[in-house]
């Protein structure tokens, strides 16, 4: 059976109609009539393409003809990739990564699970939007569907509207096992954003939490079985259950800040000063894009754009306040010490040391802790002259640190 999208125009007619019955967008009564599903109707309403039946029943039961809904130009043809995108991403302002999305495009072609993890801001859902950007005219794929998990969708909940998107409306419900049978059958892009949402706050990084324990199932089997699609996940943490062993098709990429292009974003911004200042102030935060947008916004307002000026004042304003307040929400409090006692240190500390410094826990204990302040990248890693690897905190987060934990 065919496919069809709604116009523009066309919704325009079924959103007044719908607001005449009083009935919200994805009203449980709307989807009961039409006797279809919530996710189809949210897909009607993002202009994904639907199966006919669902379509003439949705404009039907709000009392619109199908006809003036539809967009008669539209039509699909064969090999033209099926696309579901959540939440689309403006990726038209976009500096740099070039190797980052080099290592991204070859792993999502390649490995049946790609990773993205890194701190709030730092770009992890734009590289995403780019690099699909980059990736649609190749053919590679023939569905792709990308869905946030802020809401913290049940695992059977997400399984449902994957399920329905990528039997083209013919199945409306089913499990893991249903799901592995499409990956195999046909070529999928699946791309899970905010998986942190769903992982737990009261043990070290990288485990869900108990209720969406399934979840670990999915990426084990997702990694495990053979098949010839990608299941690409972004998240502030690397799930433990994600880590490839050896000739397992696992890509994993810890994104860190933005370099030299920094100062196109700057000055795009609006800001005024040297090279060097511009440079100055993407190191004091660490070319966190979202950071840097931030801080851009408060130079304007405080000093007339001037870098300069606020570089003059001394001081770091710490503008991802929320972001890290979420992030230190998770941290055990062995992990809070460790960020505390690397906050006060202020050259950068070897593991030896902090085993030695916080002598009140066993050493395998801080050695767990600091693994999982490395996942989520809380901690930066650097490689001493002698070749010991050291351990210090971004500028920001040291600030953050230091203005909430120390009295
Ligand atoms: N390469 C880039 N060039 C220009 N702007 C960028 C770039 N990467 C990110 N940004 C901007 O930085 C901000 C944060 O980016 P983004 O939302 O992708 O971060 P994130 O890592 O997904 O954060 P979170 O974990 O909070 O979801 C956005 O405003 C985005 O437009
Ligand atoms: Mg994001």
């Amino acid at each position: 059976m065919g496919s069809l999208r709604a116009s523009k125009e066309g919704l325009d007619i079924v959103e007044q109609a719908r607001k005449k019955k009083g009935w919200t967008k994805t009203a449980l009564t709307w989807c009961e009539k039409a006797l279809t599903t919530e996710a189809t109707l949210k897909r009607f309403w993002r202009l994904v393409p639907i199966q006919q039946e669902s379509f003439t029943k949705i404009c039907e039961v709000v009392g619109v003809d199908w006809e003036n809904v539809v967009d008669e130009n539209f039509s699909l043809p064969t090999g033209t990739p099926r696309i579901d995108w959540e939440q689309p991403i403006d990726v038209s302002i976009f500096y740099g990564r070039k190797k980052e999305l080099a290592t991204l495009e070859k792993s999502v072609f390649k490995d049946r699970l790609a990773i993205v993890s890194g701190l709030g801001g730092i770009g992890k859902t734009t590289l995403v939007g780019k690099l699909w950007e980059n990736i649609k005219g190749k053919g590679e794929f023939e569905y792709v569907i990308q869905r946030s998990l802020c809401n913290k969708p049940p695992l059977s909940e997400l399984l449902n509207d994957l399920i329905e998107f990528l039997s083209d409306d013919e199945e409306k419900t089913g499990g893991i096992f249903q799901l592995m049978g499409y990956l195999r059958k046909q070529r999928c892009l699946l791309i899970l954003d905010n998986v942190e949402a769903i992982m737990s706050s009261d043990k070290l990084a990288g485990f869900f939490c108990p209720e969406y324990q399934d979840y670990s199932d999915l990426i084990k089997r997702v990694k495990a079985e053979q098949h010839k699609s990608c299941l690409l996940l972004i998240s502030w943490e690397r799930p433990k259950d994600s880590v490839g062993l050896l000739g397992e098709k696992v890509g994993f990429l810890r994104l860190s800040g933005l370099e030299q292009e920094a100062q196109e974003l700057l000055k795009a911004q609006g800001l005024l000063g040297t090279d060097k200042e511009l440079e100055t102030l993407n190191k004091l935060y660490a070319g966190n894009p979202g950071s840097l947008k931030l801080i851009s916004a408060l130079i304007q307002e405080l000093f007339d754009g001037r870098v300069q000026n606020y570089l003059r004042s001394g001081t770091i304003v710490v503008v991802l306040n929320e972001i890290l307040a979420q992030h230190f929400s998770r941290l055990s409090d062995l992990e809070t010490k460790i960020m505390i006692n690397l906050a006060m240190n202020s050259e950068p500390s070897s593991l030896s040391q902090l085993i030695e410094e916080i002598s009140s826990q066993p050493a395998s204990k801080v050695m767990e802790a600091v693994n999982s302040l490395i996942n989520r990248s809380l901690i930066e890693k650097i490689s001493s002259e002698v070749g010991e690897v050291l351990f210090s905190l971004l500028p920001e987060v040291r600030k953050y640190v230091k203005s909430k934990f120390v009295k």
